[in-house]
């Protein structure tokens, strides 16, 4: 611990932290580990738990969210949140140009600024000598809802500015407007861990995101993680020596207070380079880790901005030019089902084909029952099917004022449709299941993802492959895989020797795929590769997972109650119990090769580290305990075997205490090991 006073600490360290954080989350080059991060963090927490006048608002604690929050003040803008005119084609825009040419002097050269047009929601941020201080919805435009304490959650939102030591001071208030949006990446986590969860899947970005900056509960915000970019500045700048004259100073000048800004955006010397950008614009849009719904072009010259004025509350200044919608309505006739690997059925609109954002669409994912029923989408409907990304069109909604009276509820469906099994709908989970291990569909679509790029990655084998051997009865489950012979893949349409050869090298070479791999290719619902990561590295063997109980599997840490009863139900199953056995036959990997346990004195035992343990470092104390079988966890609760105490231990001593969760000297610890090994 630190010799230096409290409050000298603390400064220091807000400091250090969200520098930090800056260039973790807006240079992207980070300055430390996250173990030096969170070890000054919690430094900072001790320090502000000890003595709670030391927090300030812009200290990084305060992004942890607080359940203080009521229903939102409202705030009123230093300046109107201004919308924008919307633009569709190069002859929009030269139109648009035209128009403001006539309102300003002849010979004026008008050059801009191209942004993207980030498809989240408005925010705006108010910096008082550079602290962080309010953080406002746009509302409707003139009075937001003031959602501070979410804001502070939003880990590339710096608390102060500039994070940097830099020649810029702010002005003594600043207030900046931005969009709040997930990037994909952190979109496509979050609704990963819902699936994991049994929980529902979040629909799209953009209202997810909206969704997130107005929980009443900022913790809750805290666990979506949110992004910010900024673009204006709506006052503060005119009082203030620094006075940026044209858009693009201003985007730099956002920068150079450490403000994230959207990347990409660029200046332009006039409207033909404006109109020659849009398409890598347009190619742009699929690689850039977010949603946008079209560009936006933005006279540079502030002067000039300024004298266009406003109509209604459209600055003539800027223009949105937009992408064509990727929505539409049609009418949903039928529903069609697939039932999954795992059994999870899912219900997919037929609909009346319609052209979407340029392609054709005639079916659209209904997603679950749930969605339906929340939604009330019914058979018949007139419905707004949307494509976004990537992603597989879906079902938005129905247009409630067309129905004539004549549309049916979309219902579960009893039976499977592809082995009269009957559906059952598990407590606690939105999806309706087949329950059949042994269901023809399951086990295709089974094998199917089992030979894939997510699973063991079998080269030359792809789904007709998988289809062939299905109906020519050469395989029934994966072990058969392995058993395939050469003479019977030759009887196979279209194989001839050199694929025959390539594919049983595939084969041969998958069974040297590591225990990880091997777990995420089994399918077990909820074990994806991080999950079956977490499993491989805990028990090193599937013979020890399979004798796992949900207990077991609690302890460790990343698997909640969900997944831990998913898959000792899987290994339950006995038609899983032969497959396994049969796999082990075959020759598949069903040990970790990498770190082979010491002993097993610490099996199934859980614990939490605190203070300064005399001998080892906590990296070392906690691969000692791991390579023994036990497991290390950042907190302390029920589930904890043994707190590991050193010197000067703080809250979490109090806790294990309160709990009455045994405490360990790291003697004791290595007796007990020493006893068990006899080492
Ligand atoms: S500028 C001059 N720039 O689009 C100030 N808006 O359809 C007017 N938006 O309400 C806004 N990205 O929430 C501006 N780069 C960007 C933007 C952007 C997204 C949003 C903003 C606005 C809406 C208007």
């Amino acid at each position: 611990m630190s010799m230096t006073e409290p409050h000298a600490r603390v400064k220091i360290l807000r400091d250090l932290l969200n520098y930090y954080s800056y260039r973790y989350y807006i240079t992207h080059d980070p300055a430390v580990t996250n173990q030096e991060y969170d070890a000054l963090y919690q430094e900072l927490v001790a320090l502000e738990a000890n003595d709670p006048q030391l927090i300030t608002a812009d200290s990084p604690t305060q992004r942890a969210g607080s359940d203080l929050s009521e229903d939102f003040a409202k705030v009123e803008h230093p300046a109107p949140i201004l919308s924008l005119s919307n633009a569709y084609s190069a002859e929009d825009l030269w139109a648009w140009q035209e128009r403001n040419q006539k309102l300003l002097p002849e010979q004026t050269v008008l050059d801009y600024t191209l942004e993207p047009k980030l498809d989240g929601l408005t925010l705006v941020v108010t910096y008082e000598h550079g602290i962080l201080t309010q953080a406002a919805t746009r509302g409707n435009g003139i009075i937001g809802d003031d959602v501070t304490p979410n804001v502070r959650t939003i880990r590339n939102i710096p608390l102060r500015i500039p994070v940097e030591e830099s020649s810029l001071t702010p002005p003594a208030k600043l207030v900046i407007r931005g969009e709040v949006l997930f990037l994909l990446k952190d979109f496509e986590a979050l609704n990963r861990a819902q699936l994991e969860q049994g929980l529902p899947i979040y629909i799209n970005p953009r209202n997810t995101a909206s969704g997130a900056l107005k929980q009443k509960d900022s913790r809750i915000t805290a666990t979506r993680p949110l992004t910010a970019y900024f673009y204006d500045v709506v006052t503060g700048l005119n009082e203030h020596e620094v006075n940026p004259a044209n858009r693009w100073e201003r985007l730099n000048y956002l920068r150079e207070l450490c403000l994230p800004i959207a990347p990409d955006v660029a200046h332009l010397p006039d409207m033909q380079a404006v109109i020659d950008a849009l398409p890598t614009w347009e190619a742009r849009r699929r690689t850039l880790g977010f949603e946008i719904d079209g560009v936006v072009v933005k006279v540079n010259n502030l002067r000039l901005f300024q004298e266009l004025g406003i109509v209604g509350k459209d600055p003539r200044g800027a223009i949105a030019y937009k992408y064509p919608s990727q929505e539409a309505s049609t009418r949903l006739n039928s529903v069609t089902i697939s039932v999954g690997r795992t059994g999870r059925i899912v219900p997919t609109a037929q609909l009346e084909p319609v052209f979407v954002g340029g392609v054709t669409i005639s079916n659209a994912t209904l997603h679950n029952y749930d969605f339906v029923a929340q939604h009330d989408i019914q058979l018949g409907d007139r419905v707004i099917v949307k494509r976004s990304g990537d992603v597989i069109p879906y079902v938005v909604g129905p247009i409630v004022g067309d129905r004539n009276g004549e549309e049916q509820a979309i219902l579960p469906p009893e039976q499977c449709p592809y082995c009269q099994t009957m559906i059952a709908h598990p407590d606690g989970v939105v999806d309706y299941y087949c329950p059949n291990t042994e269901c023809p569909e399951r086990i295709f679509r089974q094998l199917d993802f089992f030979v894939s790029k997510g699973g063991l990655d079998i080269e030359g084998f792809g789904t007709q492959t998988v289809k062939q051997l299905l109906d020519q009865g050469l395989i029934a489950n994966e072990a058969d895989i392995f058993l395939l012979t050469r003479e019977q893949l030759l009887t196979l349409e279209g194989f001839k020797d050199k694929k025959v050869d390539n594919l049983l090298q595939g084969i041969n070479l998958a069974k040297t795929r590591p225990l990880t791999q091997v777990l995420t290719a089994l399918g077990i619902e909820g074990v994806g590769g991080t999950v079956a990561k977490l499993l491989a590295d805990h028990f090193n063997t599937i013979d020890s997972l399979e004798q796992a109980t949900v207990d077991n599997l609690l302890t460790v840490d990343g698997i909640g109650e969900v997944i831990a009863e998913t898959v000792v139900a899987w290994f339950a199953d006995p038609y899983h119990r032969t497959l396994l056995a049969k796999l082990k036959a075959v020759g598949l990997t069903f040990e970790s090769q990498a770190r082979q346990r010491d002993s097993d004195a610490l099996q199934n035992l859980s614990f939490v580290i605190t203070g300064t343990l005399p001998t080892l470092t906590r990296d070392e104390a906690k691969t000692l305990i791991e390579q023994h079988g036990g497991s290390v966890k950042t907190s302390i609760g029920k589930q904890t075997s043994y707190l590991l105490a050193g010197e000067s231990a703080g809250s979490k001593l109090d806790k294990a205490q309160k709990l009455g969760i045994p405490i360990l000297t790291e003697a004791d610890l290595i007796a007990r090991i020493v006893a068990h090994t006899g080492a």
